[in-house]
Order: C-alpha cells, then sequence, then structure tokens
C-alpha cells in the first residue's frame, strides 16, 4: 500500500534537547501541515539514552505529557478511516459510523476526542474557580457513553425504538422516565497515584498466581485461600492432576465457565468495572475507542488495520512513555486530621466503610515494574524499566516497599440494583465495581461510576448491595457523626500542583 503515511518518517534522533522542543504541547506547525504529534525514537533508543544519562525521567514523563495532551489529528491517524457498509460489528473499534456522515466523530461510542487532556482536565473541583491541569477527573460532559445500540431519549413507549435482540426482558419500554439504555455511562476518575495501584495490583497478581500454583501441585482436596495484601479472594480446592477448582469474589469475568484459572487470577484495578490490569493495558483501549488512534501494540507495525491511510498511529515507544506519566503522577495527600477528622475516621472504620475502602497497603518494592510486551498473569515478564515511586510521592515504608493509602482493596463488589448499569455487551455483572480509591475525593465531585452523586453524602446514601449494612449505619448515625464523618472525607485530598514541574 503505497498511499500509507509512514509516520516513522518523521522520527527525530534521540536527542534530549530536541525531543524537548518537540514534546512542548501547543507549539506551532509548519506551514505544511502534517502530524500533529512527532514521531520518538523507539523504547531502545530511549531506554539507551537513559542508561547514558542524556535523558532522564521527567524528559520522558514530558514526553508521555505530550502524547497524553496533544490533540491528535487525522495525519496521526485520528478517526476509523471510511465506513464499510459490508461491515458487520459496526461498534468495534476501526469500523464505527459517524454523525451525519461527518467522518470523525461519533461520541456515543467513542471517536470523541483528540486527545486525553480532554477528559481528565479537573485536579480540584472545590476551589473557586476549579483547579485545571493533566490527569485529573472530568465532570459530566466528559462522561464517556460506552457502546450503546439503544438510547431512548425522549422515553418513548411505542415502536419506535426497540433493543436489540436478546434484550434484557426486566428493561420494558415503558413511559416512566427512564431513557431506557443499553451502554454503559462513565465519569473519568483521575490518574493521581497510579503507579502505586498498578504496583499493588501487581503484587496482588504474583502472589495469587502463586497461591495457583502451589495448589495445582497440592493433593485432591486441599483448600488454598485467595488471600494477598490483606485482601480476601476466595478459595482454590485442588482436584489432584493439577486441576483446580476457583471459588472467586471480585476478580475475573462474571462466567469463568471455561477461562483459564490463570486468567481469572489477575488483579485489574483500572476502569471503574476493574477491567484493565495495569494502566497501560486501559491506555490501548482509550487510544481505539475516544480517537480511533490504533496502537502498533495492538494491530501490528506497518498495518493500517482501520484503512484510514495511516500506519504506525501510535508507536511501542510513544505508548510507552504514556505508561511512564501515567504511572508518575503525584498521589493524593491526606491533610493533617483535626480530632473532629480522626473521629471521623474511627466511625468510618466502626460502621465498615474500611472493609472495601481499606485506608492503606503497603508494597513490597519500592518500584514499579513497567513491560512491554506485558502479560496479564506474569508482571516479572519482559521488565523494561523500574521506576522508584518514592520520586512520585510515595512515603518509604520502613525495611522496604511503599505506602499507598489509597482507601480501596483493589476488588470489585456488588452494589445492588440501584447503581447496576443496563449494559448488553459486558462480561462482569452490572451491579458490579471495583472499589472507588477515596484518596482525593474532597476534590473530585461529581462521584460513583457516572457521577450521578453531586456530594458526598449523597455518594454514601447510594450505597447498595454489599455495602448496605455501611450506608444503613452511616445513615444511622447522629448528624454530628456524619459530619465528621464527611470532615474526615474532606482531608483526602488531590496532590498539589500536579505535572506543573513539567511545564
Ligand atoms: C471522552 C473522555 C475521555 C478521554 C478522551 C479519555 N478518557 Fe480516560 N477515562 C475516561 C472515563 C469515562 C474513564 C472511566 C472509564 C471506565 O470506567 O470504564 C477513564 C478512565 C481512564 C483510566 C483508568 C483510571 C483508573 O484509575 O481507573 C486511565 C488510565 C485513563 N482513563 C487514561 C486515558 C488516556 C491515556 C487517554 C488518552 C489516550 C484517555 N484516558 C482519554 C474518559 C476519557
Ligand atoms: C462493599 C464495599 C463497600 C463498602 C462497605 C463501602 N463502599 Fe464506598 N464504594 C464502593 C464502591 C464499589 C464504590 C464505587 C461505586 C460506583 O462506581 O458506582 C464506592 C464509592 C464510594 C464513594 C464515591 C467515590 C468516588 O470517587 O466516586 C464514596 C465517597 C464512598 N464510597 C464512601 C463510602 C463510605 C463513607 C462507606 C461507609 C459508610 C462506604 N463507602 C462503604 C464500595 C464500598
Amino acid at each position: 500500500m503505497t498511499h500509507l503515511r509512514s509516520k516513522t518518517r518523521k522520527a527525530v534522533p534521540a536527542c534530549a534537547v530536541a525531543l524537548l522542543m518537540l514534546a512542548l504541547p501547543g507549539m506551532a506547525q509548519d506551514a505544511d501541515e502534517g502530524p500533529a504529534h512527532d514521531d520518538i525514537p523507539t523504547l531502545d533508543d530511549l531506554l539507551d539514552d537513559l542508561d547514558a544519562g542524556d535523558l532522564d525521567l521527567d524528559d520522558l514523563r514530558t514526553l508521555g505529557l505530550a502524547v497524553f495532551s496533544t490533540p491528535f489529528n487525522t495525519y496521526d491517524g485520528l478517526g476509523d478511516g471510511p465506513f464499510d457498509p459490508a461491515e458487520t460489528d459496526t461498534a468495534t473499534f476501526g469500523h464505527r459510523p459517524t454523525l451525519q456522515g461527518n467522518g470523525l466523530s461519533l461520541r456515543v461510542n467513542g471517536l470523541d476526542a483528540q486527545s486525553c487532556n480532554e477528559c481528565h482536565t479537573i485536579v480540584s473541583n472545590r476551589t473557586k474557580p476549579p483547579t485545571l491541569g493533566f490527569a485529573g477527573v472530568g465532570g459530566i460532559v466528559q462522561n464517556a457513553i460506552i457502546m450503546p445500540s439503544l438510547i431512548d431519549v425522549a422515553d418513548s413507549f411505542d415502536d419506535r425504538v426497540v433493543f436489540q435482540p436478546g434484550h434484557d426482558p426486566s428493561l420494558p419500554l415503558v413511559f416512566d422516565g427512564v431513557a431506557d439504555y443499553n451502554g454503559r455511562f462513565a465519569n473519568p476518575p483521575f490518574l493521581f497515584g497510579g503507579g502505586g495501584v498498578e504496583l499493588l495490583g501487581k503484587e496482588m497478581t504474583a502472589d495469587l498466581q502463586y497461591l495457583l500454583a502451589e495448589a495445582r501441585s497440592a493433593p485432591a482436596g486441599t483448600v488454598t485461600l485467595l488471600k494477598t495484601h490483606g485482601v480476601d479472594f476466595g478459595s482454590i480446592t485442588s482436584l489432584g492432576g493439577g486441576d483446580v477448582e476457583l471459588d472467586v469474589e471480585g476478580i475475573g469475568p462474571e462466567d469463568i465457565t471455561g477461562v483459564p484459572a490463570e486468567e481469572v487470577l489477575v488483579v485489574r484495578p483500572f476502569g471503574r468495572k476493574g477491567e484493565s490490569f495495569t494502566m497501560r493495558d486501559f491506555d490501548r483501549g482509550a487510544m481505539q475507542f475516544h480517537f480511533g488512534i490504533q496502537p502498533v501494540e495492538v494491530v501490528g507495525e506497518d498495518l493500517d488495520e482501520d484503512g484510514d491511510g495511516v500506519d504506525n498511529e501510535v508507536s511501542v515507544a510513544e505508548m510507552s512513555v504514556l505508561h511512564i506519566f501515567d504511572v508518575t503522577n503525584a498521589r493524593p495527600r491526606v491533610r493533617h486530621l483535626g480530632p473532629a477528622a480522626v473521629q471521623g475516621f474511627e466511625t468510618f472504620v466502626d460502621i465498615g466503610c474500611a472493609e472495601c475502602h481499606h485506608p492503606v497497603k503497603k508494597t513490597r518494592s519500592r518500584k514499579v515494574p513497567l513491560a512491554h510486551p506485558e502479560d496479564p498473569i506474569d508482571p516479572s515478564a519482559d521488565v523494561y524499566l523500574r521506576i522508584n515511586l518514592v520520586r512520585a510521592g510515595f512515603d518509604p515504608a520502613p525495611g522496604g516497599g511503599v505506602f499507598v493509602p489509597l482507601f480501596a482493596d483493589l476488588k470489585r463488589h456488588k452494589m445492588g440494583p440501584g447503581l447496576a448499569e443496563t449494559f448488553e455487551r459486558g462480561e462482569i455483572a452490572n451491579d458490579e465495581f471495583t472499589t472507588a480509591r477515596l484518596w482525593g475525593v474532597a476534590d473530585t465531585a461529581p462521584y460513583l461510576h457516572d457521577g450521578r452523586a453531586t456530594t458526598l453524602f449523597q455518594a454514601i446514601e447510594l450505597h447498595g448491595g454489599e455495602a448496605q449494612t455501611a450506608r444503613d449505619a452511616f445513615m444511622a448515625l447522629s448528624v454530628s457523626q456524619q459530619k465528621k464523618l464527611l470532615r474526615f472525607l474532606r482531608k483526602l485530598k488531590v496532590p498539589k500542583k500536579p505535572n506543573e514541574d513539567l511545564l
């Protein structure tokens, strides 16, 4: 395909100064039009320069920030390519139609932005005016509208809008104030502290895989508890001959029939449903979903899978620096707790909030390993860089490791019918979400997976399912006790001036 514009032709030499110049966001383009994002050298080149001292970690973070914040254009491969009427699955990446055939945007199933920064924008919603920055949360207008084929906007009760075959019959199309909808609706969380979360998840996965290997070689009838870092994921029963039976909760797809135990026992902290095992894993999907930008590590080198005339749309090196940016985002902080907030924290523990919102975890290592390619079941495979998280502001723990004050357990929980989604294509139950990490929660309204709670009180009040008892206990507190608990939550702040050191 000779018409392909191969992005690699613009590769720049791996020289620190030139790289930083190119990475500055908002730099004017040449009079000639071209990609908004300049290619960066290969991962090997970057690592060589890092070794030689020509680049340092902040240079790589700056390059990552450029990938995160540059509005990709069609020369970069933005968009899905021309629509193919022969296509059968028009809801998947690379083959989506566009609104009014404008060629570029769809909004209701991705093709909804040009840069990551368009949605992860708000550092604090509590300041007036709001504090803006890179890698923050989004407001409701920044929600992603994920894979619907039906939005009954006018709440119609005739047959103008019908569900796809296979719809949930408990969701009749009636005139009831419910705009029936079979996709997902998700509010953007922030990326702060992501390195600590990823390290913790990888250590937990390694532990679960180790327990699985032990269970496979144990005599039939042996029961192995799946407990790691204080979180209980269920148990494995050894059946003899290397076979096992899993009895798990909060991990793996809803239906684990036929799924290898190794694949089930992968901790997936990212995404509100807990679907991605690393930030890079999430980013691969984000690139395709939001932008129609196809990572080389997904579609292969020199391949124009979406037929938009651009190959190598985002390279391994670009995804790597993006990942480095992700995991070095500063961590949220806990402000000094006065006596009232201390009492609020005690109540938080007493009434059962901390059963899911575990206040703090300690990792074994201080360094988060970054790999390419990534193997979900073996976080130690193909590691190209280990980043010391003390540099990202994590407190070192005595004897090694760092403290991750995340207020979560990296596990999914059933949150009851009130919070359940009506998604038709999911592998995870509609009422299950990964425990929201409460660090930073003082600043990040709106709350819950779709941003339906505009205040902290409402977010708590809307808990159901496994959290019903804790929620009811909160509602039964005196107003003064409730206020103290909320006062404690308001001490959980986002980092100060995140990423401003890179500007
Ligand atoms: C249209 C808005 C939008 C854009 C653009 C966007 N995101 Fe997001 N992001 C979201 C939403 C919404 C979620 C939650 C998704 C979910 O729960 O399934 C999210 C979640 C994430 C997460 C998981 C965070 C966590 O702690 O669970 C990461 C990482 C992330 N985004 C990175 C990116 C990157 C990198 C880009 C650019 C390639 C990007 N996002 C572009 C809206 C957006
Ligand atoms: C059974 C586990 C569980 C228990 C117990 C629990 N939560 Fe949650 N919490 C969650 C999950 C899961 C979410 C995310 C729900 C969603 O995405 O819609 C969440 C979300 C939140 C949020 C919103 C955070 C955000 O950024 O959107 C707050 C605030 C919160 N919980 C506070 C509490 C408090 C206070 C208690 C005790 C009264 C409590 N939770 C008990 C699991 C739990």
